[in-house]
């Protein structure tokens, strides 16, 4: 049978809730109230049949690109099914980064595209290692799919890295669908899109989850202009046009952009601080460290079990605190904690953590 659900959102919408929720990968909601926004010019309709003008070029001037290469997306999770949808036809194979969001895979699985993996490992610190890519791609290999910043991990892969994975997937006529949408969690010198590396390159990304502006849905894609068409002309079959409100309020979230994003800094900022601290003094807890990111991924010791699933489930019922379970990217030794909602619920978060490890000791 076909595979048609994610589990990991199934967990997400109904399993996630908490007191203190560390379950979360994006930033605080950003309120309505504070978007410099007349209302009054809102309207239901508008000529948008495949993507509204003004939106396709703030997207387009956002990243440096042609508008044509930009196309209109519900959210990352449709950009990301978009874009796979369009690349792969059943039976080809797709070559995806371990650990990986679980719904890009489900995704994948749905295509009944023939799934082959690369691992980053922990001990190099969650990197991406070309040789391995290469080691593991073949001439079958119509796609090679990337998270940057990796979600769970939050760490960034540099140009030069991805150039190389680039190059490899030239050698073979592949394309590399990068999902950035944590790359504007990189508060300093952000890296520009990987857009620009090479016609290779596909993009995913949205407001989602670094500007606070979730309900929006706005997502997009970067592709060439051929096959951003087929992207936009597959999703007629899907949404068919745009929630017409939602972009005249993502037109003003982009004139606004700044303001957005520097909205939730401070909170990203004082939550990894609190969480370092915390890692130093928690020996039951491993993770790699990232400068940037709203996402961190410890393991937790073996005393504890080979599984973090007991121990979370212990969290949330005896300690009101949810953090999401490693199995869901492949790693049940692992779980992700998410900074940037709001840094007292963190800070009790990471206490009641500590509690709940004390107590299973
Ligand atoms: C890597 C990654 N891609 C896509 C998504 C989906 O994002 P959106 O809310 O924009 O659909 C998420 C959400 O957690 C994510 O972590």
């Amino acid at each position: 049978m076909r595979h048609k659900h994610s589990d990991y959102m199934q967990w997400s919408k109904t399993q996630s809730r908490a007191q203190f929720n560390l379950a979360t990968s994006g930033v605080a909601s950003f309120p309505l109230r504070e978007l410099p926004v007349d209302l009054k010019e809102l309207e239901i309709n508008g000529d948008d049949s495949y993507g509204y003008a003004p939106l396709q070029q703030a997207i387009a001037t956002h990243h440096g690109v042609d508008p044509d290469c930009v196309v209109e997306s519900a959210g990352t999770s449709m950009a990301n099914h978009l874009a796979m949808a369009a690349i792969l036809e059943t039976g080809d194979e797709v070559l995806i980064e371990h650990p990986v969001y679980g719904p890009i895979l489900d995704i994948a699985h749905y295509l009944e595209a023939n799934v082959k993996r690369f691992r980053r490992r922990e001990e190099n610190g969650w990197a991406i290692d070309p040789a391995e890519v290469r080691s593991c791609v073949t001439p079958k290999t119509r796609l090679i799919v990337i998270t940057n910043l990796h979600n769970p991990t939050s760490v960034l892969t540099p140009e030069s890295v991805l150039r190389e994975i680039g190059d490899i997937a030239r050698s073979i006529g592949a394309l590399v669908l990068v999902d950035e949408v944590y790359l504007d969690a990189v508060y300093e010198n952000t890296p520009r899109t990987s857009f620009h590396l090479g016609p290779e390159f596909v993009v995913t990304s949205s407001l989602t989850k670094i500007y606070g502006v979730s309900g929006l849905r706005c997502g997009w894609i970067l592709a060439q202009p051929d096959l951003a068409w087929k992207m936009r002309r597959l999703n007629d079959l899907y949404s068919a046009t745009p929630v017409h409100p939602g972009e005249l309020l993502s037109v003003a979230a982009f004139q606004h952009l700044d303001l957005l994003r520097e909205n939730a800094r401070w909170i990203v900022d004082a939550d990894r601080k609190l969480l370092r601290d915390f890692l130093k003094k928690q020996p039951s807890l491993t993770a790699v460290s990232t400068e940037w990111g709203t996402t961190s991924f410890p393991r937790l010791s073996s005393d504890h079990g080979r599984n973090a699933d007991a121990f979370l489930e212990c969290l949330r019922s005896q300690f009101d605190t949810s953090a999401v379970p490693g199995r869901f990217f492949e790693m049940p030794d692992h779980f992700r904690i998410g900074m940037g909602v709001k840094t007292e619920m963190f800070a009790e978060g990471l206490n009641r953590i500590s509690c709940a490890i004390s107590q299973r000791r």
